[in-house]
């Protein structure tokens, strides 16, 4: 199904594209971005074709929505068999056993060995408000700790969370109060006087002191941690760093909740990317790849956590819609059968390979780092100083896009691209795709007159 992408390039949009895109600019808001400038006619496994009959290799998966692809047989024909039955009969008003089955299933499968409940809601920001809401009052202590970089959505709650200016909060304040927070480890852009070491050892002493300069322990419910950060450009902390506040949480009676909205189901080579920690998370959020596309999120924890609220205090019109856990269990079952972790640690293990060639040949790239299938490069203008390469970026992205690929933009600095592919694209779909980004790097370095070793 696909052509040799790195040789075609075309100019998007394309002319069907580009009449919608006129529509959608008189329509709709430009806040509502896009990636990609065309429309999406059909998509199936990794590969997507737009309106204009072009095919893209997704690099993307909906930003990590698709780990099990596109249009998965088993989810398509959950959901046509759920469809036949009833759409929607709200679980506060008559439940439905998918809901039971699917909350049963994840508890079995989350880490942590005690007893857990799982409550489901409609997106990844609404999972994080209601974790933090039962951290609140399962603990009746009013502040919230997050991380810088951190990203937790675009409600008031999740927004003040988020770790990350522009765009996310840049004159939306006042934000919500009593969130505070703790620097992440960055590691490629650490004092360089410092070892990994004296670094992780340095944050996890700062956050101590935290506690007296910027709010007191006994009035935190909450930490949020992202196992890895994913908005900010695969920031994946050191395990002493997790391990070391997940300590400080427990001495302090903090709970634990791991954000693993982009990094769960499969992405990192587990189902849970906290499972690479030695550490037991008292709530975990999910959402995106949960469902393969429909709009389900959920909350999964302690027992005791999950019932200290009453009745009525939580929930919603929709959350854990049927189709939605339908189409969750048919993602839990093609996981399985498709080995989805394994691959997702053979795809990790390609692309490092690729990128560490990049590496070598592009001076442009600064650092390339990743956790199973979680990979991302990141582009500097001098590897001396590592000033962020951001239209460096956007070019490569541009480059990429033209020529059939779709990797995603990401970072602190937006200076990262990130690749969030459907974990059963196969492996000449992959090696194509990664053929493409490294044509587009080039082509942008040359362009930008960077240095390319052409011999490395
Ligand atoms: C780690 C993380 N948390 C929360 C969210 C917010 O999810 P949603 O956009 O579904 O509200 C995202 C979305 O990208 C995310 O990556």
């Amino acid at each position: 199904m696909t052509n040799k992408f790195a040789n075609v390039q075309t100019i998007l949009p394309g002319p069907k594209a580009k009449e919608l895109i006129d529509r959608r600019h008189n329509i709709v808001p430009d806040a509502v971005s896009y990636g990609v400038p065309t429309f999406v006619e059909s998509a199936k496994g990794a590969l997507l074709r737009d309106v204009d009959g072009n095919q893209f290799i997704d690099f993307a998966g909906a930003i990590g929505v698709i780990n099990i692809g596109h249009c998965d047989e088993s989810v398509v024909n959950a959901l046509h068999d759920q469809v036949d039955k009833y759409i929607h009969t709200g679980f506060n008003v008559m439940m439905y056993d998918p809901y039971i089955e699917f909350a049963e299933k994840l508890a079995a499968l989350a880490p942590g060995s005690f007893d857990k409940k799982v409550m489901f809601l409609n997106s990844g920001a609404e999972a994080i408000e209601n974790a933090i809401k039962i951290a609140k009052k399962a603990t009746n202590r009013p502040a919230v700790v997050s991380f810088t970089g951190g990203f937790h959505g675009r409600t008031l709650l999740t927004m003040s969370l988020t770790g990350k200016i522009k765009p996310y909060k840049y004159e939306f304040g006042p934000f919500a109060p009593e969130v505070y927070h703790a620097p992440y480890p960055y590691e490629y852009r650490k004092p360089a006087s410092m070892t990994c070491d004296e670094y992780n050892a340095y944050l996890l002493e700062q956050m101590e002191s935290f506690f007296i300069t910027e709010v007191p322990a006994d009035q935190v419910a909450a930490v949020i941690m992202e196992p890895v950060q994913g908005e900010s450009g695969f920031i994946v902390p050191d395990q002493t760093f997790v391990e070391g506040v997940y300590e400080i949480c427990k001495r302090h009676g903090i709970l634990f909740i791991a954000d693993e909205i982009q990094t769960g189901f499969g992405r990192t080579g587990k189902y849970f990317a906290m499972e690479h920690f030695n550490v037991e998370p008292d709530l975990i959020t999910v959402s995106k790849s949960m469902a393969a596309g429909l709009p389900i999120s959920g909350v999964i924890g302690r027992q005791e956590l999950l019932d200290a609220a009453g009745g009525g205090e939580l929930g919603g019109t929709y959350c854990g819609s049927p189709l939605g856990c339908r189409a969750g269990l048919a993602v839990l079952e093609a996981m399985e059968e498709k080995n989805i972790n394994e691959r997702a640690i053979h795809i990790g293990e390609q692309v490092m390979k690729r990128f560490r060639s990049f590496a070598d040949k592009f001076d442009v790239i600064g650092d390339y780092r990743g956790l199973g299938a979680m990979c991302a490069l990141e582009f500097v203008e001098s590897r001396t100083t590592k000033e962020p390469a951001k239209e460096i970026t956007a070019d490569v992205l541009k480059e990429a896009q033209s020529r059939g690929v779709l990797p995603l933009k990401a970072g602190v600095y937006d200076n990262v691209v990130r690749l969030l592919m459907p974990l059963v694209i196969t492996d000449e779909q992959l090696q194509e795709g990664l053929d493409v980004l490294e044509y587009a790097i080039e082509a942008v370095a040359i362009k930008h007159g960077k240095t390319v070793n052409e011999h490395a």
